[in-house]
């Protein structure tokens, strides 16, 4: 098989990753995909760098070894620890994703902004970085939430569980006059209509899938592997969790019925 033919591979600390998989098949509809889901380790935000760093260099090894030709670091928090060293290591193009705080000082209009973070990521620098080369004056607010991306890990995106966490993370935010929120794990774009009831229509919510799968199409270009052909592309879904729980909640959050093998790595 040619280049082109190959997967794209994407991986996550669970199942947050398959909110940039939405955008990449809206994208790139014809690519095949394979996703990895470290639902045995997630939560990564709460974990130490060098475990972060440790999976994501075994997780994107595995990848590479199946065919991928391109890896998508689909977590804020692995890509902050890890996207460096993953690039130095392996010979395809690694694309990472970073919270939309540049785009969201864009549209701004109160000068105010949120940020909803994993706590690695509330706290590390990529995100510090980030916010002192594009907050141009705006004031970021970031708040760590703990054990948001376990709650759609555990297939949960609306009701009393999900209200009774996020409400204490964002009627502060709601007060303090911010117009725009960013979500700055990849398993938030699964609470939106959560979210959007309790900050109201006022407020844009923003996450990176649409400018990750952009930049993914890029890259693809640049380097020759877009893949050419009519047909729809496919899903492999492997875990290092339950197969058939993860292949159950993944159906729930996308809709449509898949299936994962389960692949220690
Ligand atoms: N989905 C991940 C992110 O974007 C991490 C969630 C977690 O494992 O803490 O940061």
């Amino acid at each position: 098989m040619n280049v082109q033919g190959l997967p794209i591979g994407v991986f996550d600390s669970g199942l947050g990753g398959l909110s940039v998989l939405r955008s990449l098949r809206a994208m790139l509809p014809i690519e095949d995909v394979l996703y990895y889901a470290d639902s045995a380790h997630c939560p990564y935000g709460l974990r130490a760098p060098e475990e972060i760093l440790n999976r994501s260099v075994a997780i994107t090894g595995t990848l590479v070894e199946r065919g991928a030709k391109l890896v998508v670091v689909a977590c804020n928090t692995a890509t902050s620890v890890a996207l460096q060293e993953l690039r130095a290591r392996f010979g395809v193009p690694i694309v990472g994703l970073v919270p939309a705080v540049k785009p969201a000082v864009a549209v701004t209009r109160s000068g105010r902004i949120g940020v909803l973070a994993t706590p690695r990521t509330a706290c590390g620098e990529t995100l510090a970085e980030l916010i002192r080369r594009h907050a141009n004056g705006t004031a970021v607010i970031t708040v760590p939430a703990p054990g948001l991306a376990d709650l759609v890990e555990a297939g949960y995106t609306a009701g009393p569980e999900v209200e009774g966490v996020l409400r204490p993370l964002l009627d502060p935010l709601v007060a303090s006059g911010i117009d725009t929120l960013v979500l700055g794990c990849t398993h938030y774009p699964f609470l939106r209509d959560a979210i959007r009831l309790l900050v109201g229509p006022d407020i844009a919510v923003i996450d990176s899938g649409e400018a990750i799968a952009r930049r993914t199409w890029d890259v693809l270009a640049t380097h020759g592997r877009l893949r050419t052909g009519a047909e729809h592309g496919g899903l492999s879904l492997l875990t290092s969790g339950e197969a058939n729980a993860v292949g159950a909640t993944a159906s729930r959050l996308l809709g449509e019925p898949v299936t994962a093998s389960h692949l220690l790595v």
